[in-house]
């Protein structure tokens, strides 16, 4: 097997998307945060119990949902090794593993996939999201956070950033369309990312945008 594209990139990662974000847009924790604290709205602390960062890099994410979630259990996968030491350094609470036999004897209140599935190759993705749905609890719920193409900023950093040469984004429609198709039902779908940093009082009315295609992101929530 070829070796994961992003072993290349660990230990470079914040900075390289730092890099390609334009200026006064350099906010990339906060854009991590900012999708935890999405997720944590819509579901309580006390429904969940063991959550997936699927495809969780270096980790980005885990704190945030160790903050949010504290009493549940953490796991993270990732198919790049050095990326998943990274992450385990970040987070050791966290049960981060490379291997997705150790992932499959649990199964997940909540799973998140922030930006991974422009990574997966074209015919791959399908089968990555059954993977993922195999491993839902029952009431279970799956995010898929994906850039939004329509958005010019996002296309700008998705052209500038050395490490999505081989990615190829995703629409609302067809990530929609790839969880019919992986047997997961939609429960709801939304633009998000409307509001840098320096607007951030202003995201209470992201609920009213959601339909918007001009969040810098978006996210499908898919159940079983
Ligand atoms: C842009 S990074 C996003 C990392 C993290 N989710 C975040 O928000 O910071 C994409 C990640 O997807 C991972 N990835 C690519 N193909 C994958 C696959 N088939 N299964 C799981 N992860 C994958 C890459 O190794 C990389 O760490």
């Amino acid at each position: 097997m070829s070796r994961p594209e992003f072993d290349e990139f660990a230990g470079r990662y914040d900075e390289l998307l730092a890099g390609s974000m334009p200026e006064g847009l350099n906010e990339d924790a906060y854009f991590a945060s900012y999708k935890i604290d999405l997720v944590a709205s819509r579901h309580p602390r006390n429904t969940v119990h063991r959550i997936l960062d699927y495809g969780c890099g270096e980790g980005r994410s885990l704190p945030y949902l160790r903050d949010r979630y504290p009493d549940a259990q953490l796991w993270g996968f990732d198919v790049s090794e050095q990326s998943i030491s990274m992450a385990s350094q970040r987070v050791p609470d966290a049960r981060v593993s490379a291997d997705w036999r150790e992932i499959t004897a649990t199964h997940f209140d909540l799973i998140i996939a922030a930006n991974v599935f422009h990574h997966i190759p074209l015919d791959a993705r399908e089968a990555a999201l059954s993977d993922c749905r195999d491993v839902l609890a029952p009431g279970g719920c799956l995010y898929v956070f994906e850039h939004n193409p329509y958005n010019p900023v996002t296309r700008h950093v998705f052209e500038n950033c050395p490490f999505d040469v081989h990615a190829e984004m995703l629409t609302m429609r067809q990530t929609t369309q790839l969880a019919t198709n992986s047997g997961l039902h939609i429960l709801h779908r939304a633009y998000t990312l409307f509001f840098p940093r320096p607007l951030k009082v202003l995201r209470p009315l992201e609920r009213f945008m959601g339909r918007l295609p001009l969040g810098a992101q978006y996210y499908v929530q898919m159940g079983r």
